[in-house]
């Protein structure tokens, strides 16, 4: 069977992370997203891998080449992002046979996808607290009926976790209207399939959907909890390494240092003296951590370098970002409130009690720079040494 990965899309929900990357390729642990979203595929036993791209496509195809995991890889380049239906309308040609639907921007367990794919035809179901934020499913006699979206009174919580196998007669089905949000959606292609066959939910045990920049640190919260320790690096015999940490060949940590699990501290990053790593953090190639830094929870990107005596918590930083020394995150509120962020002009809820900053590519902090809870700081942006930064820029 075929697998076709949607990762056409602009990622404007998580911008600036995505400014010039796509949202599938930001890393979650040692891989993008998209690599972890083709492992399920091809754990799931597909024969074949059809990539739909578009914005930023060229780092898709560097990453993945001809083939992947001996699997042949095939690109379709989908030119205005307007759905996902359209998205798979662009890879149309290339299909033959039922066909596995992927989204490239979510977290699923390979496991969930194998009984997906022995169900065909089939949508993945997930079973969600607050089903009105979502498309939700309704069911008779084990199929699927109808697909709601975002119901005022909904008659289950099991939400369309947005992955389907699809049998080749769906591509006649993929010219659907523009949704409210202006894009033709694979919901209402289901529609159409669920009229004409009996579709089985599979109820996935494990499901993310990243699209805003804290569900990309979930996401690595989720893969870095798996880490086995494993020190390939030079690690200083005068530091000290707890629980599930991996140091990768090349990368060093310095004397006096405290990494705490689960830590992944990838090829050609430095940790230096007395920095305290704690988990679950990932730090990208090259990554520069300075004197007596703390980082806990975060995510920061390759060629970041955080200098001494800062503090960076529960924060995703970008790449090429210079946090000058003395630059501290604030990720908790007086009012203990959970931290909000702005998503394209509204201000959203995280319903994280500790958040820090989403930091864009190659921003710069003055030296002694505050930085309040739930700030963004987009890609380049500077702030003046000893400035206190509570609104993004
Ligand atoms: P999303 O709507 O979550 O991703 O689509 P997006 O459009 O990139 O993000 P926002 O809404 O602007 O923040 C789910 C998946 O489908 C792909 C996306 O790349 C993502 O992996 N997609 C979406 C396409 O391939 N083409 C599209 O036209 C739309």
């Amino acid at each position: 069977m075929q697998a076709v990965i949607l990762a056409a899309g602009r990622g404007t929900r998580i911008r600036p992370l995505s400014d010039s990357h796509p949202k599938p390729m930001l890393p979650v642990a040692d891989r993008p997203l998209l690599a972890h979203v083709a492992d399920a595929a091809v754990e799931a036993g597909a024969e074949e891998l059809v990539f739909v791209v578009g914005y930023e496509s060229d780092t898709v195809r560097e990453f993945f080449g001809d083939s992947y995991r001996t699997v042949p890889v095939l690109y379709v380049e989908q030119g205005a992002t307007d759905g996902t239906a359209d998205a798979v309308d662009t890879a149309r040609r290339t299909i033959d046979g039922d066909f596995l639907v992927l989204n490239g921007d979510n977290l699923y367990a390979a496991r969930d996808v194998k009984r997906l794919v022995e169900r065909s035809p089939s949508v993945a179901a997930y079973e969600v607290e607050r089903p009105s934020n979502y498309g939700v499913l309704t069911t008779d006699g084990g199929v699927v009926t109808e697909v709601v979206e975002k119901p005022a009174n909904p008659d289950s919580r099991m939400a369309n976790a947005g992955a389907y196998v699809f049998p080749e007669r769906a591509l006649r089905w993929l010219e659907v209207e523009e949704s409210e949000r202006g894009e033709r959606e694979l919901t209402d292609v289901l529609a159409s399939v669920a009229d004409s066959f009996d579709v089985t939910p599979v109820e996935f045990d494990r499901w993310l959907d990243v699209g805003r920049p804290w569900e990309l640190l979930e996401a690595n919260e989720r893969r870095l909890g798996r880490l086995a320790q494993r020190l390939d690096g030079d690690v200083h015999e005068d530091a000290t390494v707890r629980g599930a940490v991996a140091v990768e060949p090349g990368a060093t940590v310095d004397s006096g240092a405290v990494l705490e699990g689960p830590v992944l501290v990838r090829e050609g990053a430095s940790v230096g003296p007395n920095a305290y790593v704690r988990g679950a953090t990932l730090l990208g190639r090259g990554v520069e951590v300075g004197h007596a830094v703390e980082i806990k929870n975060s995510v920061v990107m390759a060629d970041t370098s955080v200098s001494h005596l800062s503090y960076v918590g529960d924060s995703v930083l970008g790449r090429d970002v210079n946090f000058g020394a003395g630059t501290n995150v604030a990720n908790l509120r007086h009012d203990d409130q959970s931290v909000r962020v702005h998503v394209k002009g509204d201000a959203v809820d995280t319903g994280r009690r500790k958040f820090g900053v989403v930091v864009g590519d190659g921003a710069k902090t003055g030296i002694n720079t505050s930085l309040n809870a739930g700030v963004k700081l987009s890609s380049g942006a500077t702030t003046r040494p000893g400035e206190s930064v509570t609104r993004d820029r």
